[in-house]
């Protein structure tokens, strides 16, 4: 640890909080920046594209994602035994871009794209992080070299703060505004797109958070009714004693 670390900067997202809830259209631009930049590198192998209809797309829709989804489902030939791959049904998981893992080394200057299916689970303040992370690529400080020269970032790695040992093998994927293009009409800033990625990946890692909310809600409200009927009941069973 030292003070050219940062911890993760709030994003504010929708679903924080014991009310928190998800924004659907938010989830479906996240996705589609999944899709569009992140995919081109890691895989979500828990998530199945079935799994999507969760964000309001239907079944047709999904079918139409699966189908046309970049990267085919690794597979083998029927005939020849030999690795093939098959166009995705909505029932597959969300495939890495790579074989193995050589390849994915080989692509990344020896580093691997971790799976993002539970990468919110995984680092502290997870949203926040890969938020901050997203859009935390910035120079080397003058001052960080001169107290620790053995930081100065290698060839082929990316100065990021919010990387636990600051240089990181991801190149700043989300680079410019408008690098996509949303169907919702939402200005798509780096910003935005590093939020709505953030929370879709949030989404993959909890897609139950919604009802983990509402039964918390329901237990805290029951334990309050209960706390009402206990105090009633004490005071009816001294209400005769002096
Ligand atoms: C690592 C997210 C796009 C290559 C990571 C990590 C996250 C992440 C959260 C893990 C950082 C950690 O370990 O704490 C994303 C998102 C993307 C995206 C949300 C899209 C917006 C890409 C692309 C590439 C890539 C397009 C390839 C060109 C890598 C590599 C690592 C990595 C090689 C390992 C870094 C290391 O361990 O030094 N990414 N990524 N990522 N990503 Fe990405």
């Amino acid at each position: 640890e030292h003070e050219f670390h940062l911890e993760p900067r709030p994003a504010g997202f929708s679903f924080e909080g014991v009310f928190g809830r998800w924004d659907r259209a938010q989830l479906q631009r996240g996705f589609q920046v999944y899709k569009e930049v992140c995919a081109g590198c890691h895989s979500m192998r828990l998530v199945s594209f079935r799994h999507l209809e969760q964000l309001g797309y239907n079944e047709a829709e999904v079918k139409a994602i699966a189908t046309q989804w970049q990267v085919e489902q690794p597979s083998v030939n029927a005939e020849t035994g030999e690795p093939a791959t098959r166009k995705n049904i909505p029932s597959d998981r969300i495939p890495s871009p790579y074989p193995n893992e050589v390849a994915a080394r080989a692509a990344n200057n020896n580093a691997v794209p971790p799976d993002l299916s539970l990468m919110v689970k995984a680092r502290d303040d997870g949203a926040d992080y890969v938020y901050s992370l997203l859009t935390g690529y910035r120079p080397q400080p003058a001052e960080l070299l001169k107290k620790f020269p053995d930081l100065k970032t290698p060839q082929g790695l990316h100065y990021n703060p919010y990387f636990p040992n600051l240089n990181i093998a991801m190149p700043p994927p989300i680079t410019s505004n408008g690098q996509v293009t949303y169907s919702d009409g939402t200005p798509a800033t780096v910003d935005q797109m590093s939020k709505d990625v953030s929370a879709f990946l949030t989404w993959a890692a909890e897609p139950n958070l919604e009802r983990r909310h509402a039964a918390g809600l329901a237990s805290v409200l029951f334990i309050l009714i209960f706390c009402f009927l206990a105090y009633g009941a004490y005071k009816n069973v001294w209400a005769g004693v002096k």
